[in-house]
């Protein structure tokens, strides 16, 4: 039945998977070079679908006992092995080459991140926070990860920031401004249009509710945007 596709899908070998959103579809292009890759909060399996079918040897984790179950559904037929429980725990005996962490809220991936030590393997970490990039950033600054890539991808006017780290060397102390501004990201199509939507959600606050700390941070914002525009 090759001609009967329902739409969104693509074809791949014999079954049809549905289309990957952008960012997605730019964790899966990162993934090429790697073989063993974990999908931490996988929901239903749809990225570790198409890693799979890409021939990644793939293992997919989800944490409530509902989501388990949505996941092996998901996946069922296909290579990706499966496994419950709470962030990098499942896997930490397990030889992988690239830990993803797409689609949790940025403090969920920072407490996540904090079992990194404990991993049999030194991975790499894909990492897309939804929706607390920007703050993400200042982890990623003060913690001293290393940002191998970053890029933003774009969907129906939305931004998802996403880096691929590795941990090097301890912690160190930065300015404010670097640790606020995402400068990883300047080489990204949507950097610019980013940052504008971080400001004006900002300016929107300040209208009902002014601290110090977001004066500082529009104004971090605001001078990023005219260098960028200047430039
Ligand atoms: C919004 S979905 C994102 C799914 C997919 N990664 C994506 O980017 O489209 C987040 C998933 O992560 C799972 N999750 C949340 N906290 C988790 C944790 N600590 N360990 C494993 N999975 C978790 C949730 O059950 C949910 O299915």
């Amino acid at each position: 039945m090759r001609g009967l596709l329902s739409p969104g899908h693509e074809r791949a070998g014999d079954t049809a998977i549905r289309r990957l959103e952008p960012r997605l579809e730019l964790i899966r292009t990162w993934c090429q070079p790697f073989g063993a890759i974990a999908d931490i909060g996988a929901h239903e399996g749809l990225l570790a679908r198409w890693l799979a079918h890409d021939g990644h040897v793939v293992w997919a984790t989800e944490l409530t006992s509902g989501g388990f179950r949505e996941l092996c559904r998901g996946v069922a037929g296909s290579s990706v092995v499966v496994r419950q429980g709470n962030g990098l725990l499942p896997i930490l005996k397990v030889p992988v080459d690239v830990v993803i962490l797409a689609g949790l809220g940025g403090q969920t991936i920072r407490r996540i991140l904090r079992r990194r030590g404990d991993m049999m393997s030194q991975p790499l970490y894909i990492v897309q926070p939804i929706p607390d990039a920007l703050t993400f950033h200042q982890v990623v600054a003060a913690e001293g990860w290393t940002v191998v890539r970053a890029d933003i991808a774009q969907y129906r006017g939305r931004y998802y920031p996403t880096w691929m780290l590795t941990m090097s060397g301890p912690p160190h102390n930065l300015e404010v401004e670097e640790a606020f501004i995402p400068r990883e990201f300047c080489q990204a199509a949507g950097y610019a249009g980013w940052l504008e939507r971080e400001r004006d959600r900002r300016r929107l606050t300040l209208r009902y509710h002014q601290t110090e700390r977001l004066i500082q941070e529009l104004g971090l914002l605001e001078q990023e945007l005219a260098r960028i525009k200047g430039g």
